[in-house]
């Protein structure tokens, strides 16, 4: 795995990994023209638009093929990128998971099953609220993040610490993670926070559970990319 910092963080609570890559400038070059390629290539379905799927996706492009799975091997970025940043972070976040839920490591019998893809942003695309339905986990990787991001906090005090955001920040591009557990936020003093926005860095692989709503905001200016994966672990095959 390449060198990188692993922060853990339990809003709500829950588990949430942020993994920033070091040394990835090339890499995410690479892999951004090999996702804007294909999301451009007449020979690559938009699963966006083209009607097979109920997708939550507002105007951005999803080339339909997963490209893990497909590309592995044959194309250089999108193998390193599974072998020095999916399959490592995974079994980090597998791991911690396991060990924090039942007091006891992975499971070694068993094996993840992926499925991935690529989404590619211009301004004013985003994604309305959503899961991933039936599955353990879900991998967001920062390919491009866009050029400008405003904040429209009406200068609030904030620090760059997710546990202390108002409830109202409003950081263009920001990935949202909401409480499912409305409940949960009362007393508004002391009680969790309704949901956490988090700004990632190009390099930034962020990992939830499955089960956890989520979105990315819309923004007004540059390009964004991300590779994302959802897994699930089964244990006896
Ligand atoms: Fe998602």
């Amino acid at each position: 795995m390449l060198k990188n910092h692993r922060n853990i963080y339990n809003p709500f609570p829950t588990i949430v990994h942020s993994i920033l890559f070091e040394e990835v400038e090339d890499l995410n070059k690479d892999l951004f023209k090999f996702v804007k390629d294909l999301t451009f290539s007449d020979e690559v379905k938009d699963a966006a638009t083209s009607g097979d799927y109920f997708l939550s996706t507002e105007g951005a492009s999803q080339p339909d093929v997963d490209i893990a799975e497909k590309y592995y091997g044959e194309v250089d970025c999108i193998t390193k990128f599974v072998d020095e940043i999916m399959l490592p972070a995974s079994e980090g976040w597998a791991e911690h998971h396991f060990m924090e839920l039942t007091g006891k490591p992975t499971p070694r019998t068993g094996h993840f099953n992926f499925t991935s893809w690529a989404t590619y942003y211009t301004p004013g695309s985003w994604q309305t609220p959503h899961i991933h339905r039936e599955k353990m986990f879900t991998g967001v990787y920062f390919v491009k993040m866009p050029d400008e991001k405003k904040s429209l906090t009406n200068g609030a005090h904030c620090t760059s610490t997710v546990q202390y955001q108002p409830p109202e920040m409003q950081n263009e591009g920001a990935f949202v993670i909401q409480n499912p557990h409305m409940q949960s936020t009362q007393p508004l003093v002391g009680g969790w926070i309704t949901q956490q926005e988090m700004m990632p860095k190009e390099g930034e692989l962020i990992i939830i559970p499955s089960w956890l709503s989520h979105y990315p905001k819309p923004f007004s200016s540059g390009e964004r990319c991300v590779i994302v994966f959802d897994a699930q672990y089964n244990i006896n095959k």
